[in-house]
């Protein structure tokens, strides 16, 4: 059964050609409204963001960027700040609890007609410099991925990439991959 969830998970693609479109502020906030609504370990929520949307700022990120040099009228970059979790062990798991935040912002994106993408910064440290020097962002707090938004310029199909040898039923079974 296709729900419209499963819809929305099945339509949203990575899109890196967007339209000169602003993207309106109350969808900003629904956008960071998903992103906030994900699950995270001891629910320590570690994640920050930065809104970008200056044409200045977006060129720097396109020039120092290289898997980002292309061109959005909004970037959101998600920051991990490991501290604001309050168990130690919790701490750890900021990974994790960041990606739920972008996979849930990318979510949204798509069910708002907006296309998106993933460009990593955690853990290449020059990515992750680049983004500190730009966004002004401090030592302590890891610039983890930038989420490129704007309407499409590109059009992907829907898709699952099931793979029925990814699947291991009751334990491992090593002949699957062979
Ligand atoms: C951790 C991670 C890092 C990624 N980094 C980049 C990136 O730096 N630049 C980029 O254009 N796409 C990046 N992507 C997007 C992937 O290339 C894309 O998700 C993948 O090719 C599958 O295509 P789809 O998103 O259309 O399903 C990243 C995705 C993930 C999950």
């Amino acid at each position: 059964m296709i729900t419209p969830t499963l819809q929305t998970i099945f339509r949203r693609r990575s899109i890196r050609v967007f339209t000169d479109q602003p993207v309106p502020p109350e969808h900003i906030t629904t956008l960071l409204q998903a992103a906030m609504a994900a699950p995270s370990a001891r629910n320590g929520k570690p994640w920050e963001f930065v809104v970008v949307t200056q044409p200045e700022k977006l060129a720097e990120l396109r020039a120092h960027l290289t898997t980002g040099s292309f061109t959005a009228p909004l970037v959101i970059s998600v920051l991990a700040n490991p501290a604001i979790s309050d168990n130690p062990n919790a701490r750890k798991m900021f990974p994790q609890d960041c990606a739920n935040a972008m996979e849930n912002l990318m979510l949204a994106a798509t069910d708002l007609g907006l296309g998106s993408c993933w460009v990593a910064n955690y853990p290449n440290e020059d990515r992750m410099a680049s983004v500190r020097l730009i966004l002004g962002i401090p030592e302590d707090v890891f610039p983890f991925c930038c989420a490129y938004v704007g309407y499409p310029g590109e059009e992907k199909p829907p898709r699952t990439q099931y793979d029925e040898s990814r699947i291991h039923w009751q334990a491992y079974d090593p002949l699957r991959h062979a």
